[in-house]
């Protein structure tokens, strides 16, 4: 009986060890030299840079060239523009949370004045064209913007708004 035990244990031992020394091999696996060669990293993605890394140099696709804001803020271009948000807008943004886009809080800390507006005035092309949009698009489920037609000077109020959010 003794003996038995001893057998098991000795067994139980010599299995023990052989777990052990598998899991060592494979830490020490070395992929073949081949797979450590620069080759094997396709280029592009290597080269694949943040879309909205370059956000302040970028102006979209649009009538809007370049754009600055007049110090101070315009309070009645900010009531009308508040009117002309809650009217086409606010089914899909919020000021302050993330909705079905993006909310408006902030806007100018991630995007240019004229980038705003462009996207406002032409969604569409911004959303097949231009790499922040088109990121944006991917990042918010593929639901695209629509066209609204949506006036220069209602777009233009809408920006001095959220100048306040
Ligand atoms: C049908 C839903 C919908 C409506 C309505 C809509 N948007 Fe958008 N908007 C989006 C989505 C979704 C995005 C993100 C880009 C994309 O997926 O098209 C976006 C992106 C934006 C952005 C860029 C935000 C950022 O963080 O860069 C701005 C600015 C914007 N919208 C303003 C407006 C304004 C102003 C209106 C009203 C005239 C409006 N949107 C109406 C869905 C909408």
């Amino acid at each position: 009986m003794i003996l038995i035990k001893n057998c098991l244990f000795f067994t139980l031992l010599l299995f023990l060890f052989s777990c052990n020394s598998s899991s060592n091999d494979a830490g020490e696996y070395k992929p073949p030299q081949s797979m450590l060669s620069e080759d094997a990293v396709p280029k592009e993605v290597e080269e694949k840079k943040d879309p909205y890394q370059d956000w302040e140099r970028n102006h979209g696709i649009g009538p809007i060239e370049a754009f600055e804001f007049d110090q101070p803020v315009d309070s009645a271009m900010v009531k009308s523009g508040k009117a002309v948000f809650d009217t086409y807008c606010i089914l899909c943004h919020k000021e302050v949370e993330d909705f079905i886009g993006p909310p408006m809080k902030d806007i100018y800390k991630r995007r240019t004045p004229a980038w705003t507006m462009n996207i406002i005035l032409n969604p569409t092309e911004m959303i097949l064209n231009d790499p922040i949009a088109k990121q944006l698009f991917i990042d918010y489920n593929s639901a695209p913007m629509g066209y609204q037609n949506i006036s220069k000077e209602d777009a233009r109020a809408m920006l001095e708004y959220f100048r306040t959010l």
